[in-house]
């Protein structure tokens, strides 16, 4: 059997536009591509519309929430998932209304909840039985029966993915339990306190591919609401089944198709409902899966170091102008990603040879460990790291005082403007306070 060749969906840099985006704005670099990243929503929400036209598709701002990507995401036609009171300023700066954003987020701190009200959000994501006696706390005559409240469930399934990235699991400090009935008490403390009861929400984890867990997932939470309907006579009006699809780090991923994910999602949430009455809104809030593949990283090489490895015998590092404070996600979760130079389309072809790729930092920071490079790489080119348009740029820190990179976006006219600066030095010592006695 002749298997289909796997489709590469990523972004990429040509050769010219890299050189030119390296000479304006120097390295390391984030570079998000606009029409990419459109057509990534549009592929998503047209697959989920036609699976399930009372959809709704809410971009979770967490991936990358530079204020152009969220506006862009909202003219696209997403409401906007936040996670924070911090990101819910970005959407508000972005132009995007209050009431087409919701909050999530565990431990909601009181202000967080105040400023949200104040500022007619859509909807809250309440997490623990303290918020929900918070918000009964705080709610104004009006804003009780006006805020609309989704429970966010934890239904307890196991995904495969990297285990600091799982929460759909029992033992996971999001969410209420659905099998010890702490589900069920939330839900039935909001209807006692006639607050704006509105939907119940999982999300089981991120970067899957392999969808089962979304899938068990949403039959859960779609079962869960048909219980709560028997037995307390409350209709829910609204399903969440949380994160998207995974993407391609590398071409050993093979996400599954957006329409044929968004069939299968649908198809278990509108069999656990059926018979049931319940006709609700169905939402998801991916954030990977809409800007990871938009976007690269650009780095030039400073160095290349060849060592006796015990392990290898040999291994050549290729020092690059970034690393740790862009993208932790190596560290963190063992992520591998695909290293390319970027070279003119003749040398493309060119024979292969694995390097380790490190960053700048004081770390042993093998950034991508022993990935194929052209063998030729030599110091002073130009290297892309696909697929970095998701938690990057908002994960980067300022660990051994490195500026956070800037970042450009690749216009649809193939023209590009950057959308976020690199910090400032300025900005670096902007909020040190030296007691006056220290001199
Ligand atoms: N909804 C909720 C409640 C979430 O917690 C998340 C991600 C999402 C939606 C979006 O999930 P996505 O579609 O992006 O898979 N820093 C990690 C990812 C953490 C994900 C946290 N929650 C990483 O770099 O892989």
């Amino acid at each position: 059997m002749i298997s289909a060749p796997i489709l590469d969906t990523r972004f990429r840099l040509t050769e010219t536009v890299a050189l030119d985006l390296a000479k304006s704005y120097g390295t390391p670099l984030y570079v998000v591509d606009e029409t990419h990243f459109r057509q990534r929503i549009q592929t998503y929400l047209t697959a989920f519309r036609t699976a399930y036209p009372r959809s709704e598709i809410s971009y979770a701002s967490k991936a990358n929430s530079t204020l152009a990507l969220v506006k862009m995401a909202y003219q696209e036609g997403c409401t906007i998932d936040v996670a924070s009171e911090g990101e819910f300023r970005v959407a508000l700066a972005a132009g995007v209304p209050g009431n087409k954003c919701h909050l999530h987020g565990n431990n909601k701190q009181i202000e967080e909840l105040q400023f949200a009200l104040a500022n007619d959000i859509g909807h809250i994501v309440a997490d623990s039985f303290e918020e929900i006696e918070m918000l009964n706390d705080i709610v104004t005559p009006e804003q009780r029966k006006s805020t609309k409240i989704v429970l966010r469930l934890a239904p307890g399934v196991d995904p495969v993915t990297h285990a600091k990235i799982s929460t759909g699991q029992a033992d996971t400090k999001f969410g209420f339990n659905i099998a010890d009935g702490s589900a069920e008490k939330a839900a039935a403390r909001c209807l006692e306190l006639a607050l704006n009861l509105y939907g119940f929400h999982c999300h089981v984890g991120s970067q899957l591919l392999d969808p089962e867990a979304q899938r068990s997932g949403g039959e859960l939470i779609a079962k869960f609401a048909v219980d709560i309907k028997e037995k307390h006579g409350y209709t829910v009006q609204y399903l969440n089944v949380g994160g998207g699809l995974g993407v391609a780090y590398t071409s050993g991923d093979q996400p599954m198709g957006m329409a044929e994910y968004c069939r299968l999602i649908v198809q278990a949430v509108v069999s656990a409902l059926e018979g049931s009455g319940i006709d609700p809104i169905l939402g998801q809030e991916p954030g990977r899966s809409l800007t990871a593949e938009s976007g690269v990283t650009l780095y030039r090489v400073g160095v290349m170091k060849t060592v006796p490895s015990k392990a290898l015998g040999q291994r050549t590092y290729v020092g690059v102008d970034g690393g740790l404070s862009d993208n932790p996600r190596p560290a963190l979760y063992g992520s591998k990603y695909t290293v390319e130079r970027v070279v003119p389309a003749t040398s493309a072809d060119s024979e292969t040879k694995n390097m380790t790729v490190s960053g700048k930092h004081c770390e042993t920071d093998k950034l991508f460990d022993e990935t194929p490079l052209p063998a030729d790489l030599k110091v002073g080119d130009l290297i892309q790291v696909l697929c970095t348009g998701a938690y990057n740029s908002s994960m980067a820190s300022n660990y051994n005082r490195y500026p956070r990179p800037a970042t450009a976006l690749i216009r649809k006219d193939g023209t590009h403007t950057l959308i976020q600066r690199r910090d400032s030095w300025e900005e670096m010592l902007a909020r040190e306070i030296v007691p006056t006695d220290l001199g």
